[in-house]
This record gives structure tokens, sequence and C-alpha cells, in this order.
């Protein structure tokens, strides 16, 4: 199977370095020269918690270098799903599939109305990395992959991909509900990575707080009610606990968000919270909590030029 990995941030170098260890082609697409360079030179260094080790992926910033894919694993931030995809069409054939593991909710839309509903692989990954340069990534945390289609059916293109993720150490189980899996990571995400954004708190500190656990709980809550009305079925019993207990297990960590905002970079709100907030207001639900917390995360945003250096 020929493997496109497209975006070389901390889950496309994760992805890339596990995949490299297969016995498929894997291509690694980054759109600058320069680091497509040094990424063919040096590699991936890895540590964390699956060792220390590297890992040769076949690293590019020209698409025909690839040729035609099976498989493409989009892992850009979610505001450029759409660009990405529709530059990597020159990589399609009749039967590419097209893998999201993004953050948020949104990407499956994006991705099925530029390449159609038939080619989508949705799902999330509970794998954590941070990417401390270009080659030099953080494996943050280990957790469970889950996969499926937009229709429930499991063919067998995505069974061969769940064996080749399994072989190479990414856990990976299929799931005959994408819309569930998506959204039961989107309440996590929407509880946990704009109040660890605003607060610059690592994931565990967020709940030792008597204000933060609060604000944690109400957004939350606002997240599964919409939810719920869109009779999501969450993997999980308890949303609240799940959150709270995800805190914990990655006390550590810090968010994806956080990260962006520490690097003064554009953060995933619109997807996450913002997806919560558009639809409190298309279905008549009061969401106040993300919609603070999504103003807070934009003004952020916009004032990295203006803000005071401690
Ligand atoms: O976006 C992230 O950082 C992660 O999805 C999560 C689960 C919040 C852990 O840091």
């Amino acid at each position: 199977m020929k493997i496109a990995v497209v975006g070389p941030g901390a889950m496309g170098s994760l992805f890339a370095a596990f995949l490299s260890k297969s016995k498929e082609e894997v291509w690694l697409l980054d759109k600058s020269r320069e680091n497509a360079a040094g990424l063919n030179s040096s590699g991936i260094c890895v540590t964390g918690s699956s060792g220390s080790w590297r890992a040769k992926p076949k690293v590019t910033a020209n698409i025909q270098d690839i040729g035609k894919a099976d498989l493409l694993i989009i892992c850009v931030k979610s505001f450029n799903t759409k660009q990405a995809v529709e530059q990597t069409k020159p990589l399609l054939q009749q039967n590419t599939k097209i893998m999201t593991l993004q953050n948020g909710a949104g990407n499956i839309e994006i991705i099925s109305e530029l390449a159609g509903e038939d080619r989508v692989i949705g799902g999330i990954t509970n794998e954590g990395a941070t990417l401390i340069s270009p080659g030099q990534l953080h494996h943050a945390g280990r957790g469970e992959t889950l996969i499926g289609t937009l229709d429930g059916k499991l063919p067998v293109e995505i069974r061969s991909i769940r064996e080749i993720f399994n072989k190479i150490g990414l856990q990976t189980k299929l799931s005959r509900d994408i819309k569930g899996l998506i959204w039961s990571k989107l309440i996590i995400n929407a509880g946990i990575n704009a109040l660890t954004a605003v607060t610059r708190l690592p994931n565990g500190r967020i709940i030792e707080f008597e204000g933060t656990r609060r604000i944690l709980r109400e957004t939350v809550t606002e997240a599964v009610r919409i939810a719920k009305r869109k009779r999501v079925k969450l993997i999980y019993d308890d949303p609240l606990a799940k959150v709270e207990a995800v805190c914990e297990g990655t006390a550590g960590n810090t968010s994806s968000m956080l990260q962006d905002i520490l690097h003064k970079k554009r953060t995933e709100i619109d997807f996450i919270n913002g997806v919560i907030v558009r639809l409190g207001q298309e279905l008549g639900i009061a969401v106040p909590t993300n919609k603070l917390l999504v103003d807070l995360v934009k003004t952020i945003e916009s004032s990295y030029p203006l803000r005071l250096e401690p």
C-alpha cells in the first residue's frame, strides 16, 4: 500500500515515523522544501512513551515524487484541511482513501465535499505528541486509534489499514459510528483545549482549581446538550467524568491549543468550541461558556503582536 501522510506537524510526524516501520511505501508531504530536505537527511527523532528511536520516512515537498497513493492521512490543522485536500488531488486514484484523525468537527464534511464520501475514513486517535522542532518529536502518551467509514461499513481496505497500524504498534480498532467517535473526542477537546490555552496550564492543572474545574464542567455540559439534540451516541457514559479522567491521564501535557498559543499560531478554536457555538445558535441552545472561551481564544490570536512579554 502506498501511504502519504499530509502535514509534518506533531501527529503527521508521529504517524509517518510509525508507518515507516511497516513494509508499506510511506511518504510524508511537507509544504516546505527546506524542511523536507532536512527531514530526509536526518529523519525523525522520537523520544517519550514509545522509547527513543529514529525513523526515516521518505519526505518530499513535491507531490509528483509520490505518484498515485492508496491512502492519504490528513494531518494538517483543521483550518487547512480544504487546501490540503485540494492540493493533494493529483495523488488520488479510483480507490484512494482519505483518512482524518484530526481534532474537531467538520473535517469529514470538507473531505467528503471535495473528494467524495466513499473515500473518507474518519476517526480519532488518543496518541499524544508534541513537535519540539522539525524532526524532533516527543511522544507524549499512548492511546487507541479508532477508525471507520461514513456509511458504517467496514470494507477490506479499512481492515487492511487496521492491520498495518496494529503491526507497527499503533493500537487500532474499527468502529461503525464515526460521528459518535468524533463527537466523543470533540467534547474532550472542547472541555480541555481552550481552557488550557487561556490559562496556560497543563491539562492536569485545570481540574485542580475550583474556578477552572467549574468552567470545564459548564463547557462540557453545554457541549453534551448539543450532542444530545443532534442524537449523537457518545462512546462513554459519563462525559464529565471522562473529560476529567483525560485531564488526569494527560496531566503533564501541553494541549495542542496551548502549544499553538505559545507559538503564536492560529488555533483550531473554530472547529472545537466554535462548532458548539454555531450549533447552539442554530438549535436555540444557550452555550455561554463555550462562547466566552471562543471570544477569549480569538482575542489572544488577534493580539499576538500587541502582547506584553514577561
Ligand atoms: O488536543 C489535544 O491536546 C489532545 O487531543 C488532548 C486529548 C486534549 C490531550 O492533550
